[in-house]
């Protein structure tokens, strides 16, 4: 069984197979959802045959490198984009057959500035809770209660081009809550945005999640992905893999030690050289190294890098993480192109 195919998430598979006799318990839905672009010769398949299936109130995180189809997908599930092949559904309805119903439920925050930069903050919630059907006093409460919940109300006079990255992000996701969607959808929300910033802003996702809203969110940073119920990685359009962070990090045909010793040229030259290593990296002021049997791994390295004359700082067995997950599949998938 290749590691793709192993974590191949067992719902999606189910869905995908059966996909007209289950009964779905499932919030957001998606069926061999593709789209292809007409553009170019022969047109460009940017999302193929993806199926995936998130329950009531869980987080789905999306990760792909640069044009994996993150964005694609964020708008077929949003109802703003129609799908070539395959559907979607939200709340159980399709959001092609059934716009309206599916888009009532749903709050989308796409990857570009969607605010209108000559608004105030104040004006901006207001357009987008009219154009949602939030209306009277419950308009007033929402706003309210959004401007508390983002913090943003001292800067309500403030007009939304003069906000600062991370301002303009707690904005944007003010606007798509404040109708109080049952699911959200998030293209990468972080992005370019402080590190406090980015916390706060996942501080308010996940109240969003434990109020059990459904959300499906896409990022570049795993940190981000290691908060997610489910992952799925996207390549060239296709679904990867898909799973628990847990569960997929466990999966990883490695283990990983860390090593940071002095001089560094010798402490590269011993891992460059040891037939142990299977592949490794550099983080910081350390490296990273994938190994079939860490603890053997870890006792041939004391021993090198001591008779090489290296003072050892750190030398361990460490957690996989989701970024092993991500780069090993990345590169088993871009070797075997
Ligand atoms: N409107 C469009 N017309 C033609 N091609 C498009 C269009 N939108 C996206 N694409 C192409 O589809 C592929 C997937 O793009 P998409 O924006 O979904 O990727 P992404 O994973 O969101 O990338 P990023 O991480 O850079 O945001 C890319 O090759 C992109 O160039
Ligand atoms: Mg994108």
């Amino acid at each position: 069984m290749t590691l793709l195919s192993k974590f191949q998430h067992p719902e999606v598979k189910q869905l995908a197979q059966s996909k007209d006799s289950l009964v779905s318990t499932f919030q957001v839905e998606a069926h061999n959802l593709s789209k292809k672009f007409t553009k170019g010769k022969n047109g460009i398949l940017a999302v193929e045959d993806f199926s995936f299936a998130v329950p009531a109130g869980q987080m789905f995180g999306l990760l792909g490198p640069d044009g994996a189809g993150k964005t694609t997908t964020l708008r077929m599930l949003a109802s703003v984009m129609p799908a070539t092949k395959g559907n979607a559904k939200v709340g159980g309805f399709d959001t092609q057959r059934e716009t309206r119903q599916a888009r009532q439920l749903i709050g989308y925050m796409p990857q570009n500035f969607s605010l209108y930069p000559d608004l105030s903050v104040m004006e901006n919630l207001i357009f987008f809770a009219d154009i949602n059907g939030v209306h009277g006093k419950r308009r007033n409460e929402r706003i309210q209660e959004m401007l508390a919940f983002t913090r943003l109300k001292e800067f309500t006079d403030r007009r939304a081009a003069n906000l600062s990255g991370g301002m303009k992000k707690k904005l944007a996701l003010a606007c798509a809550l404040l109708h109080e969607p049952q699911v959200l959808i998030l293209d990468e929300p972080s992005t370019g945005v402080d590190p406090v910033s980015r916390r706060e802003l996942w501080v308010i996702l996940s109240k969003v999640v434990q109020d059990g809203v459904t959300v499906v969110v896409s990022t570049p940073y795993m940190d981000e992905a290691e908060r997610c119920h489910q992952v799925g990685i996207l390549y060239n359009g296709k679904l990867l893999t898909s799973g628990s962070p847990s569960d997929l990090q466990n999966g990883l045909p490695f283990e990983i030690v860390e090593v940071k010793a002095k001089p560094r040229k010798v402490m590269r030259e011993v891992v460059g050289d040891a037939p142990y290593v299977l592949q490794w990296r550099t983080i910081g002021d350390r490296l990273r190294l994938s190994v079939k049997d860490p603890f053997t791994a870890t006792k041939l390295l004391e021993n090198t890098l001591a008779s090489e004359g290296a003072e050892i700082k750190v030398l361990r067995h460490s957690k996989r993480s989701m970024e092993d997950v991500f780069i090993h599949l990345v590169e088993e998938r871009r070797a075997s192109n």
